[in-house]
């Protein structure tokens, strides 16, 4: 059987990790500015995570949603602490669509109401719903309804206004920073009009912490440095460093109902081990300091490349935005310096999102290869 060809791979093959680096079969070592597309919070094979997927293995890799599973409160608790979203409920499901799939769904049960608003640019996975909420064309098949979808222009106060004014829209749906669109962060002031708009009209404040989530920005959530508080947070990606675990975090006036929604792999034992243990080392190596710290570390060293025409992100989610499609280059660093970056759906940004465990020498090492790439190539 041939595999479904839906990716464009790179030419490597990685087949051990360890912290900020991946190795090939030979013993070549890549520093991993990537994260594996923003999944890798923790660092690659970090002990501890090893060791309470391991141990909850040899007690109970799955079981249903029929029974009480109490690793799903351990989690609740813990990520409801290191959030400050300590009052909300916690449902889990596998992955960031299907996070954000449960957010729409428990937003239009809950007041009633179809239409969303959400913004040029913006991604928010490729399941039905979620699809029609992403500002790309290409991966909506005929069968993804979009007609009740509004697409904003990010930081636009009046249209906002207008498009929420009749009291009709269901949510609001908007990423902490955008990440795929080539990170844009949403300006805090702006963050604050569309906290009082949807608490004015009715309409629910979804925000998508999916990429920008879990210590990636320098707070936990990124819509925390605006002093915002959502309806719903989606988070997936960081969750669980690699173990397909994601949440849709739901604000305690929103009641459920049996039924409203499920997953059979949603929360399970295994699932809520890994997601556990991702929480006990964010706060015990106090990585959402270390992506604030080193991220603004990062940022203030690419400053002072000249070739660079914006840096834009929070913490360790950062887009370098260049006057040349970055394909070449990005193709170079891997080549010639072993470092894996990520790209964005702006051909002239290249994309990075480290593990939040990267310190200076992570950082050194990527300035100088991006240093000597631009110095000895002619992009323009
Ligand atoms: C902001 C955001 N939302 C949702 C998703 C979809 O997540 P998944 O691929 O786990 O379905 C992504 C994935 O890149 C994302 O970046």
């Amino acid at each position: 059987m041939e595999l479904f060809d839906v990716y464009p791979l790179l030419d490597l093959e990685p087949i051990k990790g360890r912290g900020a680096y991946v190795y090939t079969e030979n013993g070549t070592k890549y520093l991993d500015f990537y994260g594996g597309h923003g999944v890798i919070s923790v660092g690659h094979s970090h002990p501890h995570y090893i060791e309470a997927i391991e141990t909850q293995l040899q007690k109970l890799g799955f079981y249903s949603n029929s029974v009480a599973n109490p690793l799903q409160q351990e989690l609740a608790d813990k990520l409801g602490t290191l959030s400050d979203y300590g009052n909300y409920q916690l449902f889990l499901s596998n992955s960031g669509a299907e996070a954000n799939e449960n957010a729409l769904k428990a937003a239009s049960f809950h007041n009633g109401r179809s239409k969303v608003v959400t913004f040029k640019k913006s991604f928010h996975g490729r399941t039905s719903a979620a699809i029609g909420i992403t500002d790309n064309e290409k991966y909506s098949a005929p069968i993804n309804e979009r007609s009740k979808t509004t697409f904003l222009e990010l930081n636009d106060t009046e249209t906002l206004r207008q498009e929420l004014a009749d009291y009709e829209t269901c949510a609001v749906v908007i990423e902490g920073i955008q990440g795929i669109g080539g990170i844009h962060i949403p300006e805090v002031d702006y963050f604050k009009k569309i906290r009082e708009l949807c608490s004015q009209t009715g309409t629910l404040l979804i925000i998508d912490e999916i990429q920008s989530g879990y210590g990636r920005s320098g707070r936990f959530f990124a819509h925390q440095h605006a002093g915002i508080e959502a309806d719903i947070v989606t988070v997936a990606k960081g969750m669980g460093n690699g173990f397909p675990v994601a949440g849709t975090i739901i604000h305690p006036d929103i009641e459920a109902f049996h039924g409203e929604l499920g997953s059979t792999f949603g929360g399970n034992h295994l699932a809520c081990a890994a997601a556990t243990s991702v929480l006990d080392i964010l706060e015990n190596e106090e990585l959402t300091q270390n992506a604030a710290t080193t991220g603004q570390q990062l940022k203030d060293e690419l400053s002072t490349l000249s070739a660079i025409e914006e840096i834009r992100g929070l913490g360790l989610m950062i887009g370098i935005e260049f006057d040349f499609p970055i394909n070449e280059l990005r193709s170079q660093l891997i080549k010639n310096h072993h470092i894996l970056t990520g790209v964005s759906s702006n051909p002239n940004v290249l994309r990075l999102l480290p593990p939040l465990s990267i310190g200076l020498d992570e950082i050194n090492q990527f300035i100088d290869a991006l240093q000597t790439v631009l110095k000895n190539s002619n992009f323009a």
